[in-house]
C-alpha cells in the first residue's frame, strides 16, 4: 500500500493521458440518458443492468458491449456531451493534455455522418481547460479498404486530427494488414500510432515500428516477451501507453500485483499509464495510477518519471512539451520539501 503523501503527490502531478477511446468513457448513466434522447432501445432495463454486464474475459468480450454503449450516439451534441464529461473528469485528475482516440467506423456503420462525429469532439476539446487533441482509429477486425475510406472521408477534418491508430480485435489483425492506409496517413503529416502486444504477440509490436512506421505502441505490455525487441525499445525510447486497470479487467494479467509496470520501467522503457476505457475498466487516471502504486513496488522516482514520459510522448509542440516537463519537475521539486 502506498503512504498518503505518495498518493496525494500521484494524484496532484501534472499529467498527459495518451490512449484513452472516448466512446469508452461513455458511463452507463449517459448510454441511458441519450438512448432516451436519441429514441435508441437498449439491451438492457437499467443502469444496474449494464453494469452488471462489465464482467469481461477477455478483449473480445469487452469490445462487444463497448460497441453496442456507443449505439446511443448520434447527433453532434451527443458526441460534445460525451467528450465534455470525459475532460472534465480528467481535469479532476490533474490531466493537463489529453490525445483523444475515437472510432469513426463505430458510427458511420450506423449511419452517423464522419463530420457529425468529429464536430462534436472536436468542439468539447475546444471548450475544456484541459488541452486535447484528436488520433482517429481505424478497426483492425474491418479491411483495410475500410480504412482506407475512413481516411479519404475524413479528408475535410484533416486539420482537426493530430494522429492515426489501430484498435479493435487485435490477435489475428496484425498490423501489416493496414500498411498502405498508415503510408497514407504519414504522407498526410499526421502521426502514427497502433495497439500491440496487449492480446497480441511481440511480433506485432516489431511490424507495427517496422511495417506501419508508428511512434508510440499503445499497450506494448507483451514486448517483455522478447528481449531483443525490450532492448530495442528502451534504445529506441518508443513510448507504451500502459492502461493497468484494462490489462486486469481483460486478463492479460490476473491481478495487479502480476502487472510488469515495474519491470517496464526497470528495463528503461518509456512506459505511461493511461485509462484505455475508464467507464467500463473501473477508472479514471489517478484510478489507474492509485491502483498500480497500491500494488506495486513504486515510489516517488517512479511517478515523476511517469510524469514525464507521459509529456515527452505527447504530440506537442516541443517549446510547449518543455513547458509541461518544467511544470512536472517544479512540482517534485516542491514535493520534495
Ligand atoms: N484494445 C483494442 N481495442 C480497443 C480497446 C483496447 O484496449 N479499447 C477500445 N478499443
Ligand atoms: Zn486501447
Amino acid at each position: 500500500m502506498m503512504n498518503d503523501q505518495l498518493r496525494a503527490i500521484v494524484q496532484q502531478m501534472p499529467k498527459a493521458e495518451l490512449h484513452i477511446h472516448i466512446e469508452g468513457s461513455l458511463e452507463p448513466e449517459l448510454i441511458f440518458a441519450l438512448a432516451e434522447r436519441n429514441g435508441v432501445a437498449l439491451a438492457y432495463g437499467s443502469v444496474e443492468q449494464l453494469r452488471a454486464a462489465y464482467a469481461f474475459t477477455d478483449l473480445q468480450s469487452f469490445l462487444d458491449i463497448y460497441y453496442a454503449g456507443a449505439s446511443v450516439l448520434l447527433q453532434e451534441q451527443d458526441f460534445y456531451d460525451m467528450t465534455a464529461a470525459y475532460l472534465a473528469r480528467a481535469a479532476l485528475d490533474h490531466v493537463r493534455h489529453a490525445e483523444i482516440f475515437f472510432d469513426p467506423q463505430t458510427h458511420t456503420a450506423r449511419g452517423v455522418d464522419i463530420g457529425t462525429v468529429i464536430g462534436g469532439i472536436a468542439r468539447a476539446c475546444r471548450d475544456s481547460t484541459v488541452s486535447a487533441t484528436l488520433i482517429m482509429c481505424f478497426l483492425r477486425h474491418l479491411s483495410e479498404d475500410e480504412a482506407l475510406a475512413t481516411l479519404e472521408a475524413a479528408l475535410p477534418y484533416r486539420d482537426q486530427l493530430i494522429g492515426v491508430g489501430l484498435d479493435s480485435s487485435e490477435v489475428g489483425h496484425p498490423p501489416e494488414k493496414f500498411a498502405r492506409v498508415f503510408a497514407r496517413s504519414k504522407a498526410l503529416g499526421l502521426h502514427l500510432v497502433a495497439h500491440a502486444g496487449e492480446e497480441g504477440p511481440p511480433a506485432y509490436i516489431a511490424t507495427a515500428l517496422d511495417v506501419l512506421h508508428v511512434e508510440r505502441i499503445d499497450h506494448g505490455v507483451r514486448c517483455l516477451e522478447d528481449a531483443a525487441l525490450t532492448r530495442r525499445l528502451a534504445r529506441e525510447q518508443i513510448a507504451l501507453t500502459v492502461c493497468p486497470l484494462s490489462n486486469v479487467k481483460l486478463r492479460v494479467f490476473d491481478r495487479m500485483e502480476q502487472h510488469n509496470l515495474v519491470q517496464l520501467l526497470d528495463a528503461g522503457l518509456a512506459a505511461t499509464v493511461n485509462s484505455d476505457d475508464p467507464a467500463y475498466f473501473g477508472g479514471y487516471m489517478n484510478d489507474n495510477f492509485i491502483a498500480a502504486f497500491d500494488a506495486l513496488p513504486l515510489g516517488l522516482s517512479h511517478a515523476q518519471r511517469l510524469a514525464r514520459n507521459s509529456f515527452s510522448a505527447a504530440f506537442l509542440p516541443a517549446a510547449r512539451k518543455q513547458q509541461l516537463l518544467d511544470e512536472v519537475d517544479a512540482f517534485f521539486a516542491a514535493a520534495a520539501v
